[in-house]
């Protein structure tokens, strides 16, 4: 059956910082927005066959509004540099209702949220969520500079202010992560968004300071797509097809060639748009959207950027 889609108007477009469009969405026919959970995202219909998922920032409690901030990435393959020159004041966009790949734990006796840059939107919905909850949590937000950065007034005004921390690289210096992180306790639970070279950071730092691994929560906005090593074959069984990968190519590149279709949103191994069960064969995961025990289990793969370790994959399609 095929996803129901809300249509949705830009009511607010504002940019702030360097680059950041930050867009308040509301429901066309005025009625309200489904509730969703701290840490979710909302898949953007931008353009005909551009979709891309962005974080909700807005307080999930509201559901009047969502809203959202786009980084304009200089390397964009068209999803936030359409964001910034299509979604403009007025516009009427569709989205998906509202997923949760982040979602906050239920227990801690205190959350720990680290955002770098542009990944700070889904720790200030998290922060909303754990400020109703009534929880203790302190919010992170790391970046290069104040002016660089987006969402100050709103996080100074916030009714959680007393809980943000800046560490601006200008001024202060890098922050000190062990003195924020402290000694991993049974119950106090790290999220981090943020560039992939912060994240690998943060998250060496709370297994150093042993945090047990499902108490540290992370989300890839975009990851780095290592398409090297030597060529296989894929066989689409119930395709009845057979195509050879090459080195550099990806499997979604060869399968599309010859006319198999396969859901697909982000190409970085971030959405998870793309799994396809494996049959047989073994998979060279290199997604950041499978868990560890899943990989393991190398029954699935993300067909955009995940190669094979054996020479033939048969994948159930
Ligand atoms: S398209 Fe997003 S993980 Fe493959």
């Amino acid at each position: 059956m095929a996803e129901q889609l809300l249509d949705v108007i830009v009511r607010k477009r504002e940019l702030q910082g360097d680059g950041v469009v930050v867009l308040d969405l509301t429901r066309a026919d005025g009625a309200a927005l489904p509730l969703f959970d701290a840490g979710a995202h909302v898949d953007i219909h931008i353009a005909p066959g551009l979709v891309r998922q962005y974080s909700l920032c807005s307080d999930p409690a509201d559901a009047s509004v969502y809203r959202l901030g786009v980084l304009k990435d200089p390397a964009s393959r068209g999803g936030s540099a359409g964001v910034h020159a299509h979604l403009l004041e007025g516009r009427q966009v569709q989205i998906s209702a509202p997923r949760n790949l982040f979602p906050l734990a239920e227990g801690a006796t205190r959350s720990i949220l680290l955002g770098g840059g542009i990944g700070i939107t889904p720790m200030i919905a998290m922060a909303y969520a754990l400020e109703q909850r009534g929880d203790a949590f302190e919010l992170h937000y790391c970046g290069r500079s104040r002016n660089h950065s987006a969402f100050l007034a709103e996080l100074g005004s916030a009714p959680f202010a007393s809980k943000v921390v800046t560490h601006f690289d200008d001024e202060h210096g890098r922050l000190d992560l062990a003195a924020v992180l402290g000694q991993g306790r049974a119950r106090v639970h790290m999220y981090t968004c943020g560039p992939a070279g912060f994240m690998d950071w943060v998250i060496d730092g709370a297994r150093q300071q042993g945090y047990a691994e499902d108490h540290i929560h992370k989300e890839y906005f975009q990851a780095e797509v290592d398409a090297s090593g030597e060529g296989f074959e894929v066989v689409a069984a119930r395709s009845g097809k057979t195509v050879q990968v090459a080195e550099g190519q990806s499997i979604l590149q060869a399968l599309t060639a010859v006319g198999i279709d396969i859901p697909i949103s982000c190409e970085q191994g971030v959405c998870g748009s793309c799994l396809c069960d494996v049959l047989e064969g073994e998979p060279d995961h290199r997604d950041v959207y499978l868990t560890d025990d899943e990989k393991a289990g190398n029954d699935q793969i993300l067909v955009c950027c995940s190669r094979a370790k054996s020479k033939k994959l048969v994948l159930d399609i």
